[in-house]
């Protein structure tokens, strides 16, 4: 039976391809996705979410959108810069016909999680404004989480967005540090593992050619492959959350150890770092299983297998 999945997320150009992938893979059946802010404004990672559930034929997923910034620190810097004025690589998809879900997202993802037969997995790939809610406001729910994927943080990796912190994390270190802390079973998926893990010119060819959902897929990506050759020099693109997804969709992709993580969520230089304490295995509760190692060709070769499969399915 395939495992219900939860998506939130800031869409985003690697939050697109981890939407796709999730579309692509049986194992999973997506109940929900719930926006966030993040990489862009709320209204645009909604609109965006369901730009692209409607590009692979799957307006039927509801889309409810969060929070609309951190939770105690305004944070109003975006990452258009990164992912395009669109938060899709400057690409206007098709419109969806669907509207966005009535209910707030903390409300839908509760009631997705009561009403769930089996445990659910969430995926938290933008900040995760939206799961600290969750757990402060129906912490019931939150108990009928079956495994928490977060991409964020780093253990020893520094940042992205600074020299010391991830852009999830940094974009509301509150948050990070509430949901670290819960309890609820989570497997930290950070820069250690999704920067090694490099999709090339030649993958993103092979899924461009193989349809319309590959073929926009590639076309969203090009803002990304032109970020990073321009900021980077190098000729491939980091999908985050796509990793992340990939953990998601089949445990144990990534090497993980059982850590004690803390947030830096003072207002100096080191704001929203995640300080991993790799001297010990923990055995505490409140640990969470931190990505370290990762297969990155055998991860690019499963995303890159399955978004070439992806076939725009009907409705
Ligand atoms: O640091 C990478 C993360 O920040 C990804 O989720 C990306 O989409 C941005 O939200
Ligand atoms: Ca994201």
């Amino acid at each position: 039976m395939a495992t219900p999945l939860v998506i939130d997320t800031d869409p985003g150009i690697d939050d697109a391809l981890a939407i796709l992938l999730a579309l692509a893979s049986p194992e999973v059946d997506l109940r929900l996705v719930t926006t966030v802010h993040g990489n862009v404004e709320l209204a645009q990672t909604t609109d965006n979410a369901l730009r692209v559930l409607h590009l692979a034929g799957r307006s039927d997923v509801p889309v409810a959108a969060g929070a609309r910034d951190s939770l105690v620190y305004r944070q109003p810097e975006r990452a258009g810069h990164v992912h395009g004025g669109t938060g899709l690589g400057g690409v206007r998809l098709e419109p969806s016909p669907a509207a966005p879900d009535p209910r707030p997202a903390v409300v839908a993802l509760a009631e997705v999680l009561l009403a769930a037969e089996a445990p659910v997995t969430v995926a938290a790939i933008g900040p995760w404004t939206n799961v600290a809610l969750l757990l402060a406001t129906y912490p019931e729910a939150a108990e009928r989480i079956g495994r928490l994927v977060l991409m964020g943080g780093s253990a020893a990796r520094g940042g992205n967005v600074t020299a010391a912190a991830e852009f999830n994390v940094w974009a509301d270190p509150e948050a990070a540090q509430r949901v670290l802390g819960s309890g609820v079973p989570a497997v930290l998926v950070g820069l250690d593992v999704t920067l090694p893990t490099v999709l090339d010119d030649d993958g993103i060819a092979r899924f461009a050619a193989a349809g319309p959902v590959g073929e926009a897929a590639a076309a969203i990506l090009q803002q990304y492959v032109d970020h990073a050759r321009t900021s980077y020099g190098t000729s491939g693109v980091v999908l985050h959350d796509a990793l992340a997804l990939t953990e998601a969709i089949v445990p144990g992709t990534l090497g993980t150890v059982r850590r004690d993580v803390v947030v830096d969520t003072t207002l100096g230089a080191g704001r929203g770092q995640t300080l991993v304490d790799r001297r010990t295995v923990s055995d505490s509760p409140t640990a969470v299983e931190v990505a370290e190692t990762v297969d990155s060709a055998a991860a690019v070769e499963f995303l890159v297998s399955r978004m070439a499969a992806l076939t725009r399915s009907a409705g």
